[in-house]
């Protein structure tokens, strides 16, 4: 058997053995016989024996021994790495030992966090709670959890659920930190599309109405128009109706980027290009206290933008900014192309890797509290006073971002100001389409073709009627989807072509106009709409139909009128 000299064992067994001499000289009889030899042999033989024995309990003793310590080992590391942080805290909520995962969220050194109290990292708008979640964890038999933040690092901010238990004893009790930031991140960021769904429904529903009123208005103008030539103060008047039209179509165009239920019009464009452009608009918007410095690299950042809505986004930025800066400052915007990486994606929780372009809009104004800053995006949260704000701006402009494919976020410092970041995705140059040039617009054509206009709205109809009236056309008018249908059967020889609102009662447009296709298939159609729902437009339409947004001008309508029957008749020839 392998002995190694002067170890631990041996010397404990020489130890032993001095004793058990001792006790023996102390023990053995004053007179002992004197032992026979075949007893002597007897003895010898037994002494071997136990000596074997001994050796063979020594033996199992040192593995027993050598798996106690690597299971301990194996269970230190189980500790020390789990993905959860361990802490044992005294009954007073001093660490008395804490695991490697724990001391990395606490940000400190293990050796350096022993005998400090737990409660010094907790945030101090939370204390009360982990004061009474620890008397909890101490009271009870079972586990007890919250939901704090701890501060680490002195500064950086984690989320954080706490489960403690308590020792049988009572003097001690095991809790595990669990870093829920990303998570609460998540359910911030799903709550808020949630919250912005439903606005947006509320918003799509008013605009779509809206837009009825701003066609009527619009539309009403446009022909008056036409019959005021050379009387100039009636025509300012009208002018200036058709101005305040604009500005409410601007409005349910808004609600409608808010609502989603807008189709933009994204084509590649320069970021830097739009931040020059809106440069002027910009000043104007923050007026003259405060300086406007536009840093933009030498580099192209192309992306698929509505350059209008990008202008728009900043706009609202540079609202908040000035409004945040009443003394005057500095508003700061810079691009750059930046990449996001999945590490990055990890620490931020929710972005997609990948090229970006970053516009950064930076105020020295009086920046905003956690808690302000925790709603900024939600719809109508405002800190203005009654009718100063709707609280719309940033919802907007998160919306916005997100339907471009980008992310939005936002860092803010009492006193110091704010900083607004945007990423939009970056595209290449391969997928930057050929531009032609685009011809200059003349007066549309008209014609005497018959048109069956169905449009449940009385004054949009007969706003309708009366514009192609002018262009010459012949209009048959019905109220709802099944009187167009029937008024069809009537005239089934004179109609050229259909035009249809895609919104009507009994039967929508797109019904009435299979309905009409089951007796005339191939029947050119038009569809109006002051609704561009996305699922609208996936469910009723499909490719080849065609679709004219509402409040349209009588020029519009003209043009795409005469083109759908010029196809038509050039279909038919050929
Ligand atoms: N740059 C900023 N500095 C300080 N606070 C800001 C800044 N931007 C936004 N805020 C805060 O966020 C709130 C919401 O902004 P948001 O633009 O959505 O609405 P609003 O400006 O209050 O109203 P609206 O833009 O609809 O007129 C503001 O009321 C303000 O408290
Ligand atoms: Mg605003």
């Amino acid at each position: 058997m392998e002995q190694n000299k002067g170890t631990e064992p041996e010397k404990v067994s020489e130890a032993l053995r001095r004793q058990a001499e001792q006790w023996l000289q102390s023990h053995r009889p004053a007179q002992q016989s004197a032992y026979c030899e075949e007893d002597a042999q007897r003895l010898i033989h037994e002494l071997e024996v136990h000596q074997i024995e001994l050796e063979m309990q020594n033996e199992e003793l040192r593995q027993a021994r050598e798996n106690l310590e690597r299971a301990l080992e194996t269970y230190s590391d189980l500790y020390d790495f789990a993905p959860v942080g361990y802490v044992t805290l005294n009954s007073t909520g001093c660490i008395r030992a804490i695991n490697l995962t724990g001391a990395a969220l606490l940000g400190l050194e293990r050796s350096r966090l022993i005998n400090r109290d737990f409660d010094l990292f907790v945030a101090a708008e939370h204390q009360e709670t982990f004061d009474t979640f620890l008397d909890r964890a101490f009271a009870s038999t079972g586990k007890e959890t919250c939901e704090l933040e701890l501060v680490t690092n002195g500064t950086a901010r984690l989320v954080a659920q706490l489960e403690a238990m308590a020792s049988t004893a009572r003097d001690a009790c095991q809790m595990a930190v669990i870093d829920i930031s990303k998570r609460k991140q998540l359910e911030r960021h799903l709550l808020q599309a949630q919250k912005m769904e439903t606005v947006g429904l509320l918003a799509g529903g008013i605009a779509h109405d809206f837009n009825n009123i701003l066609s009527v208005i619009a539309g009403y103008c446009y022909l008056a128009e036409s019959k005021l030539q050379g009387n100039e103060p009636l025509m300012f008047n009208m002018k200036q109706i058709l101005a305040a039209a604009n500005r409410g179509e601007n409005l349910t165009k808004s609600l409608l980027n808010f609502s989603r239920k807008h189709l933009i019009s994204p084509h590649p464009v320069d970021v830097n290009e739009i931040i020059r452009t809106v440069d002027t608009l910009l000043n104007m918007v923050l007026g003259e206290d405060v300086q406007l410095h536009t840093v933009s690299g030498e580099t192209v950042l192309m992306v698929t933008a509505d350059s209008g809505q990008i202008e728009q986004v900043l706009a609202n930025l540079a609202t908040n900014a000035r409004h945040a800066m009443p003394d005057g400052g500095t508003l700061t915007i810079t691009s750059e192309s930046c990449c996001i990486t999945s590490e990055s994606v990890t620490a931020q929780g929710m972005y997609e890797p990948g090229n970006y372009a970053l516009i950064t809009v930076t105020d020295t104004g009086t920046g905003m509290s956690r808690e302000t800053v925790s709603k900024i995006f939600e719809p109508f949260f405002t800190t203005k006073t009654l009718g100063n704000g709707t609280g719309l701006g940033l919802s907007i402009v998160y919306s916005l971002i997100t339907q471009h494919g980008g992310y939005i976020d936002v860092s803010s410092e009492l006193g110091t100001g704010t900083t607004f970041r945007i990423y939009l995705p970056l595209i290449s140059a391969a997928d930057i389409p050929r531009q032609d040039a685009q011809p200059l617009l003349s007066r549309p054509e008209g014609g005497s073709e018959t048109i069956l206009l169905a449009e449940d709205d009385t004054a949009v109809r007969h706003m309708t009627e009366q514009i192609l009236a002018e262009f010459g056309y012949r209009i048959i008018a019905a109220e709802n989807g099944d009187e167009a249908v029937q008024k069809f059967l009537q005239h089934k020889a004179e109609v050229n072509l259909l035009l249809f609102d895609l919104i009507m009662p009994h039967r929508n447009g797109k019904e009435a106009y299979d309905a009409i296709c089951a007796i005339c298939p191939g029947m050119p159609v038009l569809f109006m709409s002051g609704y561009t729902n996305d699922i609208v437009q996936a469910k009723t339409l499909t490719t080849g139909l065609e679709l004219i947004e509402k409040p349209f001008s009588s020029d519009d309508l003209a043009r795409r009128v005469r083109a759908k029957l010029d196809a038509q008749a050039s279909c038919c020839s050929s």
